[in-house]
């Protein structure tokens, strides 16, 4: 697990290549192993691989999207509206999971926040991809997770940039 926590970067640029079937089921097992607040399991994951789809939802916001196009899955994370009051955390371990196991797989991938974030002046990026996928109202979205075989490569961050004065072992000297 610490050798997949140090290799795990944020991947934007993917190969232009499927992901096979097994590893597309493998990510999906990941998803639903996910801890959840009294074990509720508020998430839904919308799994979408056609091309035209992502390049749509490639256009959720004016930044920070657009590489989707080039991806081979996103994953919406996605949350039933009143099944749990702490949804936001539920999903967002589920995905932060799902980018682990899509880095065992040798797979890159990059979170895409949604929550909170706007399409157009008028219009969020929840609505967007709403509109796009026609998927009901009654969802949440936290954020999509774009997949890919990566075509960039980044190393690990250094041990030394890591930023250690942000753990406190003793409170007496906490500053
Ligand atoms: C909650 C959250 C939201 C993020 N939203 C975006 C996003 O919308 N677009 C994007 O390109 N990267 C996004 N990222 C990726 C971060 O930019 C990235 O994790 C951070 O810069 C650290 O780089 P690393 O993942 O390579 O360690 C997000 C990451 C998190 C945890």
């Amino acid at each position: 697990m610490l050798d997949i926590l140090r290799e795990r970067r944020s991947i934007r640029r993917y190969r232009d290549r499927e992901i096979e079937a097994e590893k597309i089921e493998l990510i999906k097992e990941a998803a639903l192993r996910s801890p959840s607040s009294r074990g509720i399991n508020p998430w839904r994951f919308l799994f979408i691989t056609d091309r035209a789809l992502l390049a749509e939802l490639s256009r959720a916001k004016e930044s920070g999207s657009s590489f989707l196009k080039g991806a081979s899955l996103c994953v919406v994370v996605c949350a039933a509206q009143g099944e749990s009051d702490v949804w936001v955390e539920d999903c967002s371990i589920a995905a932060i999971i799902l980018q682990l196991a899509g880095c065992s797989l040798g797979l890159g991938s990059c979170w895409i926040q949604i929550r909170k974030r706007m399409h157009s002046s008028n219009l969020s990026s929840e609505d967007y991809i709403k509109r796009v996928l026609g998927f009901p109202e009654n969802l949440s979205v936290l954020c999509m997770i774009a997949f890919g075989y990566p075509d960039e490569e980044k190393r690990p961050v250094p041990s030394e940039q890591l930023e250690y004065e942000k753990i406190i072992s003793d409170i007496s000297q906490k500053t």
